[in-house]
């Protein structure tokens, strides 16, 4: 039994991207036990604490009608919390089935098993693309490869990641917890990328708006035929929220509009007079 112990610790070492080096706690109830058969796939069970659960939920600002989704969902604490704290629907993805039919047995203890749903599977096949918030705790590297398909994901879902972040993609937010460990928000924003028709108020009216994203970073240039009449760089698109700066004439412009597919539709200086409407 320790040899099989042992064995399991140096295999999951081996065989296994780690979280926190090699972690052998047997966690769960009388009825799971950690095995290598039922370990991870790419990567081992390490198991959210439940302060760090909250303040994910309370960083994504979970609220009524969301519908959260747990990538690798474990125990199932960060979909059992979800429903508890918030009444909010809640899907863990697991591949482990042990771990699936423990964070059954979870919900059913902690009573909210009306509001959660685990899903044995791969998250790098199962659809998760209804989310609204999506809630991560799994390695800088997966958090990398699941970019490309959460960057696909409606404008505004709120992306958190316990402990790791993604290469390439700067958190829109991040917060310490009281034990020292990080969470970090990221919120998918819409694809603005291209050239606009936009129409703002007597002279900024009938232009062209190329914008070039990264991510939540915009910049952009405005033409009148072909001329370049202005210029910005530090643009930023939250969700569907767009904002940008822009100085034409020696007047100085703020946009702040909403994108919804290819229209954009906003102000200048928060002046309701000053409207702007955009097509790509
Ligand atoms: C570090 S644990 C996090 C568990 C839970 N999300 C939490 O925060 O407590 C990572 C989980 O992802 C699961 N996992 C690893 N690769 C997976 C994959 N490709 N598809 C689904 N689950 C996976 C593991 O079995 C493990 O339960």
């Amino acid at each position: 039994m320790q040899m099989k112990r042992r064995y399991l610790a140096i295999a999951c070492c081996l065989a296994l991207p780690l979280l926190y080096g090699c972690a052998t706690t047997n966690y769960g109830d009388n009825q799971f036990k950690l095995s290598m058969a039922s370990s991870g796939k790419d990567v081992m069970w390490v198991p959210t604490k439940v302060e760090m659960a909250d303040q994910m939920l309370s960083l994504a600002q979970v609220r009524k009608g969301d519908l959260v989704y747990d990538l690798g969902s474990g125990d199932g604490i960060i979909p059992i919390e979800a429903a508890k704290k918030y009444q909010v629907r809640a899907v863990g993805i697991e591949y482990n089935p042990d771990l699936v039919k423990l964070s059954q047995r979870n919900a059913e203890r902690a009573k909210v098993e009306s509001l959660v749903t685990f899903k044995q599977g791969d998250i790098f096949v199962e659809d998760f693309s209804k989310a609204t918030v999506l809630t991560l705790y799994l390695g800088e590297n997966l958090n990398t490869r699941l970019m490309p398909t959460i960057l696909k994901m409606q404008a505004g879902t709120r992306v958190v990641s316990n402990t790791f972040r993604m290469d390439g993609w700067i958190a829109d937010q991040e917060v310490r917890i009281s034990n020292g460990e990080m969470a970090y928000l990221w919120i998918v924003p819409a694809n603005i990328d291209g050239s606009w028709q936009w129409n703002g108020p007597s002279e900024l009216s009938n232009l062209r708006l190329v914008l070039r994203q990264k991510k939540q970073f915009v910049d952009g240039t405005l033409y009148q035929g072909n001329k370049r009449i202005a210029h910005f760089e530090d643009g930023r698109i939250r969700g569907s929220d767009l904002e940008f700066a822009f100085t034409y004439q020696n007047t100085n412009y703020v946009f702040k509009g909403k994108i919804n597919g290819s229209s954009m539709t906003g102000n200048l200086n928060n002046n309701p007079a000053l409207a702007v409407s955009a097509r790509r």
